[in-house]
């Protein structure tokens, strides 16, 4: 079986993300989403949460499985049997860090682990998470970065913290 995982935030889950997630299940037989568990940040939504809201935007594909996981990318690949990162490529100002990331964790793998790069659709370049987490704030509308149900999870929860 042909699988790869492809880790991530996902604070929140956008377009870009899933245009990611749709074209790589389209390659390979299982792909398995990483939702980071990250002690070093504080999320919007709790890791649970993420899986969650994964899981229902995914549920119409067969091949993805979401899974929440602490610490490094490369033992999560090992626990999961993959060798194959996926992560997107939005413009050449994400290359350099990407790229530092891929050589760690061929490294950190002794080489058992590689990282295919796709680039994002276009229509989705402009989409970061952070950047839906401020137009959101503001009450600004992120109907073109996210699916309607994310939308709302968004504003409902900086509703919550401005009470
Ligand atoms: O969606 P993001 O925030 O760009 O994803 C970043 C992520 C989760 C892929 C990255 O922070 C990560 O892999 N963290 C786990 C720790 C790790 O393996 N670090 C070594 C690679 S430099």
């Amino acid at each position: 079986m042909h699988s790869a995982m492809y880790p991530g935030s996902f604070d929140p889950l956008t377009f870009g993300h899933l245009d990611i997630i749709t074209r790589a299940s389209d390659m390979f037989d299982e792909v398995i989403v990483g939702v980071l568990d990250n002690y070093r940040k504080i999320p919007l939504f709790s890791v649970e949460e993420r899986v969650n809201i994964l899981k229902e935007a995914t549920k119409d594909m067969k091949n993805i499985k979401v899974e929440a996981f602490s610490g490094l990318i490369v033992d999560f690949a090992r626990q999961k049997n993959c060798n194959i990162a996926i992560r997107g490529l939005r413009a050449i100002s994400d290359y350099e860090y990407e790229l530092q990331m891929a050589q760690t964790n061929r490294l950190l793998s002794k080489g058992s682990l590689d990282t295919i790069f796709l680039t994002t659709s276009l229509e989705y370049s402009y989409i970061s998470s952070s950047g839906v987490k401020e137009i959101a704030y503001f009450n600004g509308d992120v109907s073109k970065c996210v699916p309607e149900f994310v939308a709302e999870l968004i504003y409902e929860k900086y509703r919550q913290q401005k009470r």
